[in-house]
């Protein structure tokens, strides 16, 4: 069962070193957070497990990190600067601001300011002069600079529609309500997939795309049974899309969004191209006179074609918190209780934990160092040779971080060379031949 309420998974981020409220120690800033040991190990392993299911595991899609400044011009071109606005209100009774549509309950409502339109994008100086004019933005999604690589990226690789491109990396939004701890902030990680189709296509590819990420949220530990599709209504969509399919998740503060998988049409391209009315651009875009390059490519009758796009879009924040939702388990074992993590050993921030019974013995504690050694080389993540604390309490604190199994060594081992293994959902324990252990690690991933 997931935990019931956000109190309990904050605390234990807090307890065991998954996540901080940023600048803490001057009293912390709002919508910022900072990944502590186990977090930025989490938060790894999701990234990457996303990276092998978008990238490796397919033959159509490129890598990108591109810059996380960007000139006016991408997201002016792009329509962020005209529409990527909330509607802002004042109260004047509470002296606090909200956005429009979210003012909270404990607001009476009964003083508020009209609603005025205010930019959600930062804004940074670049170069020593501070004269309002040489500024770049901060991005607000990773997906732009994509489409203004597209052209480098099919002249460097020869690819040809259809085929995406992925990035993960921050986006920074001033977001004036802020939500449910790292729900909803100002600084958080997207992964997208830019997907590139021959127009006509993009339905199908659209709805594939839908049925892709569904699965690839299962094996993330996230059922399909917390999970459901919300069809975005055509006067709610962004001013790209012509269709978006968002998956919500049962967060502990209700059901939101997950991930948005948008059909972003040929809008993107279009928009950063120079030269448009060559293109026969479905979308409407605004002139470009700024760009340099057409992206586009050309089709079997030497046409301009602008591939449509579909836009499998997800937060890195976000998909921690509903992993570690789905993973939280309280348990109560004859009287006590126990918390245990239950993340998908791909996702556990650490993958065993080695245990010397004896922390004063030296043969032993040279075995569990060698052991961990030989383990770590095995390249699956962190393995933590745990040299703290008694029996009972490393297993508690391995339980509550999600370590599938801890390995225990102890005389027995010295003399027949077998450890004992403690699987984290069950309990049990078994021993186990050092020369089967990496097997049976392996195993577990
Ligand atoms: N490129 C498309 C795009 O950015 P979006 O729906 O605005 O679309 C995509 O964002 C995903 O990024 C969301 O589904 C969510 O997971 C995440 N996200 C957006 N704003 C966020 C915020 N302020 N805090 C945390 N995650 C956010």
């Amino acid at each position: 069962m997931p935990a019931t309420n956000i109190e309990d998974l904050i605390a234990l981020c807090k307890r065991r070193g998954f996540i901080f409220q940023s600048s803490e120690i001057y009293g912390g800033t709002q919508g910022l957070y900072d990944y502590g040991p186990l977090g930025v190990e989490l938060k790894n392993n999701i990234k990457n497990s996303w990276w092998k299911s978008i990238v490796y595991e397919r033959d159509d899609v490129e890598g990108l990190d591109a810059a996380i400044l960007t000139k006016q011009s991408v997201l002016k071109y792009s329509g962020h600067e005209e529409t990527f606005t909330d509607p802002l209100v004042d109260c004047k009774s509470c002296g606090e601001r909200f956005r429009a549509d979210q003012v909270p309950d404990y607001c009476k409502k009964e003083d508020l300011t009209e609603p005025r339109q205010f930019n959600l994008m930062f804004k940074t100086n670049i170069g020593p002069v501070d004269d309002g004019k040489t500024f770049a933005y901060l991005r607000p999604e990773t997906a732009q600079q994509i489409f203004t690589n597209f052209k480098n990226v099919v002249d460097s690789t020869s690819r040809n529609v259809p085929f995406g491109i992925a990035q993960i990396g921050k986006a920074f939004r001033n977001e004036i309500t802020l939500k449910s701890f790292i729900f909803r902030v100002r600084e958080f990680e997207q992964m997208e997939l830019e997907f590139f189709v021959v127009p006509g296509t993009d339905e199908d590819w659209h709805k594939k795309w839908v049925e892709l990420r569904i699965n690839w949220w299962e094996k993330q530990g996230v059922p399909k049974k917390s999970l459901e599709l919300y069809e975005v209504p055509k006067d709610e969509l962004a001013h790209y899309s012509k269709a978006t399919v968002d998956i919500m998740y049962k967060f502990p503060h209700g059901v939101e969004e997950l991930e948005g998988i948008a059909n972003r049409t040929d809008f993107d391209l279009g928009s950063h191209s120079k030269n448009q009315d060559e293109l026969s651009l479905k979308s409407k875009v605004s002139e470009n006179n700024e760009s340099n390059a057409k992206l586009a490519l050309k089709d079997e009758n030497n046409n301009w074609m602008v591939p449509f796009v579909i836009e499998p879009s997800a937060g890195v924040d976000r998909a921690i918190l509903a992993i570690l939702n789905e993973a939280y388990h309280l348990e109560k074992i004859e009287d006590k209780e126990r918390v245990v993590l239950k993340l998908k050993p791909h996702l556990s921030p650490i993958k065993a934990a080695i245990i010397p019974l004896k922390k004063n013995d030296e043969k032993i504690v040279a075995k569990a160092k060698e052991i961990k050694n030989k383990l770590q080389s095995l390249g699956m993540g962190r393995v933590l040779f745990e040299n703290s604390g008694n029996i009972g309490k490393n297993y508690r604190r391995h339980d509550e971080i999600g370590t599938p199994i801890c390995i225990t060594i102890d005389f027995e081992t010295l003399e027949e060379e077998t450890v004992t293994v403690r699987d984290r959902d069950t309990m049990s324990q078994k021993r186990v031949s050092i020369n089967d252990l990496e097997e049976v690690f392996k195993d577990l991933f």
